[in-house]
């Protein structure tokens, strides 16, 4: 493998120091930008766009042919594990995914198994694809959704505005939600792995429904799982641990215990404040965030005063990765993306200097 010309997220990952902190978006391949929409129109849709490498290659590499972003994150998304247990995934358009099967019942979860690796082989290509037209510039973000995240869309076969049936089984049989999390972390650790393998730098873990816990319930459902998933991970081709990034959506309220998961970095959204955040963890573990993904809804002055408020709050100590405190809007103005990415290095930049 050659060397990364640009490794300055895997250092802020470890929490060395960096001349800047380095930024990138979730969701920075996606359809704010026009180039993402005219690729998903001659792949025909999301589905076929993330299920073809070279054209998730294509996808993945917009965003930094744009801008100067630290990373580039496999283009693909949380639910292609359901997909290949057999769920049978679709997005309808203008809707969210939907699954044709549930597994909400001891029968359904009975049957599930992990999937064979094989059948996420386009996952791996675009991977293997996407690094090697990286050749090299930034590192690159393989993901995966926590086991109970993808249990929650499993349960309902689809997002829900509260998750009613996945809360109740927590209550009613947390027995059967703890199986099918179980199975889920497996195959979380498998594809984790392999997309290691095919080249990927660092890990995340998406945890996006963990925050709608209890506190008893997200430690027994989603952070038991993911510490199974982060022990289980192998070394790098370097020898190495590769960096993991977690992240749990309304997490704030748990950030010492997400601290001491297993992962080298704790993502943390647009509610907590960073300082506050730091002064929790301590120096475990570097700290991903947190911009409200809707300043990039206003003008470039804003967004450059609310990306140097982050700056200071992260302080100048090592370790943080800057990133929204949840995915890019579809809305969002091209040209403001530019105006945060450039702010950020400047900002971090200039208070390394002053520190
Ligand atoms: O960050 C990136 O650029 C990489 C790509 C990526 C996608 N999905 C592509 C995508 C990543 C990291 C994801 C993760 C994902 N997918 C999550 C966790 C992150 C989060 O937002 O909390 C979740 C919950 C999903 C499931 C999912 N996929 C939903 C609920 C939807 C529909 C909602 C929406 O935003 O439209 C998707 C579709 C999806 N995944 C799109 C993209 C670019 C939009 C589909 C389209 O192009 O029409």
């Amino acid at each position: 493998m050659p060397e990364l010309e640009n490794d300055v997220l895997l250092r802020a990952l470890r929490r060395e120091p960096t001349p800047y902190a380095p930024v990138w978006l979730m969701r920075q391949a996606g359809r704010y930008l026009p180039e993402y929409n005219a690729t998903r129109a001659k792949a025909g849709s999301f589905l076929a766009l993330a299920k073809t490498p070279s054209l998730a290659t294509e996808v993945a590499l917009q965003p930094l042919a744009r801008y100067p972003l630290d990373a580039a994150i496999v283009f693909s998304d949380i639910l292609t594990i359901p997909d290949a247990m057999g769920l049978g995934l679709h997005f309808a358009d203008g809707e969210g995914p939907r699954f044709e099967r549930t597994t909400a019942d001891e029968f359904a979860i009975g049957r599930l198994d992990v999937p064979d690796m094989a059948k996420l082989r386009y996952v791996f290509d675009a991977v293997r694809q996407t690094r090697r037209a990286l050749a090299g510039r930034v590192p690159l973000i393989g993901f995966a959704g926590s086991p109970f995240t993808l249990a929650c869309y499993m349960i309902e076969g689809m997002g829900t505005h509260d998750f009613a049936t996945v809360r109740r089984m927590a209550y009613r049989r947390p027995d059967l939600l703890h199986r099918l999390v179980a199975i889920n972390a497996r195959a979380v650790t498998a594809y984790l792995n392999e997309q290691v393998v095919a080249g990927a730098d660092a890990l995340m873990l998406f945890d996006t429904w963990g925050g709608m816990l209890t506190t008893d319930g997200f430690r027994s459902f989603s952070l038991a799982s993911m510490r199974s998933v982060l022990a289980a991970l192998a070394p790098g081709a370097d020898g190495r641990p590769v960096p993991t990034i977690v992240f749990t959506k309304g997490g704030g309220q748990w950030l010492d215990e997400l601290a001491t998961c297993g992962a080298s970095c704790v993502g943390v959204d647009w509610t907590s404040d960073l300082a506050a955040a730091r002064r929790r963890v301590g120096a475990r573990v570097a700290l991903q965030g947190n911009l409200d993904p809707l300043v990039l809804l206003t003008d470039a002055t804003v967004v450059q005063r609310e990306a140097a408020n982050v700056i200071r709050a992260a302080g100048p100590a090592p370790g943080h990765v800057f990133n929204l405190g949840h995915g890019i809007v579809p809305a969002t103005p091209p040209e403001n993306v530019a105006a945060l990415i450039e702010a950020v290095h400047r900002e971090s930049l200039a208070a390394r200097a002053g520190a």
